[in-house]
């Protein structure tokens, strides 16, 4: 075989599968090689997969088969993520046309891996070395105007339901300084956003510092305009990071705070280590540091054991925080954890019923958020082209996409008055244009 030329890389999952997707391209291309044209096969093709539900898992094997060329040929695939990490070895059984397997903590090792490819081997490597991959990885290139950056990997809650602490390990956060450096290579490669990212990134430390510090660190570099972070736990919601939305200007007005259920029976047996009433009175405290937050949350529905009544406590609670926008989820029953063998699991057309019945409200919700922002003026950062000529789209402070007309570019600031909503996003009118991204 020769040496491989191109390379595509497609990813399944959350926003750090995502992230990781970006930190094995850039490893990729400092080997010299290069992206695929769009449409075109590519000589190595990576499925960065995601094992948190079902259909996920099974898209990525199905993904598998639909590499084959029409000449009956087909790609080196790597099987990276989740799935990659919870199936290791078992996963070459389960295809044949998987030629190396490799976790989320191990990407870093990708191009050894594939020189093993080449050598005829069908290497896995799923250690889960803290931290490691960091070091080894190249420096950021040119990102996007808005990225993402994993300040945290891992998990140590151990939801009843979920893969996660399986999949990506133990809590651990990265240091300081190599986040500030990190960032800063961004900032100097054109990113005017950073979402920090971990799957409790509010439980984000080092040493004395929070991610509130962090946070107010990173609002102190030149050029970077916009912070966000995601995804929150409601039991590491810290009186600091409250204050931070209250006081730091680039923290934009917007929370990922999941609740998963309003029922303290189905919180308990979730491990969830809250009630529904101390998650509102956090939503409460912060409302009150800034009163524009956009909330928004995961949830769901058919938990074993969830009863209708269980379920009605869930839409209570939707109706209590009033969503900007939510993400709602059938249970489904992975297995290892400790809900898959729970009684009472619920019966699929139960749980596609109430899984509509929760859809439809919050999407009045998002609907009534969308439309209590028409008429204000707000700064967008504009992100992409829109479909017309002079059309582009741009993101609000509270993550709503809003179309302009305007002959400003891609990571340009300019103000809008927000005139419709429409079902996903928000139609504005140019005010001013505030700064031009220099080129
Ligand atoms: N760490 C984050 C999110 C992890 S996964 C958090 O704790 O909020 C993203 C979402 O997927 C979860 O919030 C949950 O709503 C959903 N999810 C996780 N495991 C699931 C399962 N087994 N079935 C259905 N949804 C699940
Ligand atoms: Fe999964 Fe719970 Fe950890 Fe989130 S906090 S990643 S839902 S175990
Ligand atoms: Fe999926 Fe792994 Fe993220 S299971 S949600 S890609 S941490």
């Amino acid at each position: 075989m020769s040496a491989p030329k191109t390379f595509s890389i497609k990813s399944f999952g959350c926003q750090m599968n995502v992230y990781d997707g970006e930190r094995m391209a850039e490893l990729l291309g400092a080997e010299g090689m290069a992206p695929a044209e769009p449409g075109a096969d590519a000589d190595v093709v990576v499925l960065n997969t995601c094992h948190i539900r079902e259909k996920a898992a099974e898209k990525a094997y199905s993904e598998v088969g639909r590499l084959r060329r029409e000449d009956g040929s087909r790609p080196v695939i790597a099987l990276a993520g989740c799935v990659a990490q919870a199936e290791g070895a078992e996963a070459k059984r389960r295809s044949k046309s998987i030629d190396l397997v490799v976790g989320p903590q191990a990407y870093h090792r990708l191009p050894q891996l594939l020189r093993d490819v080449e050598g005829g081997a069908r290497p896995v490597d799923t250690d889960l070395p803290p931290l490691d991959k960091f070091a080894a990885l190249p420096r950021r290139r040119r990102a996007g105007v808005s990225a993402f950056l994993s300040v945290q990997e891992g998990c140590d809650k151990f939801c009843t339901y979920c893969v996660v602490p399986y999949t990506r390990g133990a809590e651990v956060s990265r240091p300081i300084a190599d986040l500030l450096d990190e960032a800063a290579q961004l900032v100097d490669g054109g990113t005017r956003e950073i979402t920090l990212l971990g799957q409790n990134v509010n439980a984000w430390e080092d040493g004395q510092e929070t991610l509130a510090t962090l946070i107010r660190r990173l609002a102190m570099l030149d050029g970077l305009e916009r912070i966000r972070y995601t995804t929150s736990h409601p039991i590491n919601m810290a009186d600091d990071l409250i204050a931070a939305h209250a006081e730091v200007p680039e923290l934009m007005p917007y929370l990922h705070l999941p609740v998963q259920a309003g029922s303290n029976r189905i919180l308990k047996a979730m491990n969830r280590h809250h009630t529904a009433e101390e998650y509102l009175a956090t939503i409460a405290r912060v409302r009150a540091a800034n009163p524009e937050i956009a909330i928004s949350g995961d949830f769901i529905v058919g938990f074993p054991g969830e009863t209708e009544e269980d379920f009605a406590a869930t839409l209570r609670i939707v109706g209590q925080v009033g969503y900007a926008s939510a993400f709602t989820f059938k249970y489904s029953a992975r297995p290892g954890t400790p809900a898959a063998t729970m009684d009472d699991q619920v019966p699929e057309r139960v749980k596609d019923e109430r899984l509509q019945r929760l859809q439809a409200l919050v999407m009045e919700q998002s609907r009534a958020f969308n439309a209590s922002k028409v008429g204000a003026t707000t700064r967008i950062l504009i992100d992409r082209n829109g479909r017309r000529d002079g059309q582009m789209i741009g993101k609000s402070p509270w993550l709503q996409s809003v179309f302009v007309d305007t002959d400003a570019g891609i990571g340009d600031m300019v103000d809008v008055r927000l005139t419709a909503a429409l079902p996903n996003s928000i139609a504005g009118e140019l005010v001013t244009k505030v700064t031009q991204q220099a080129a």
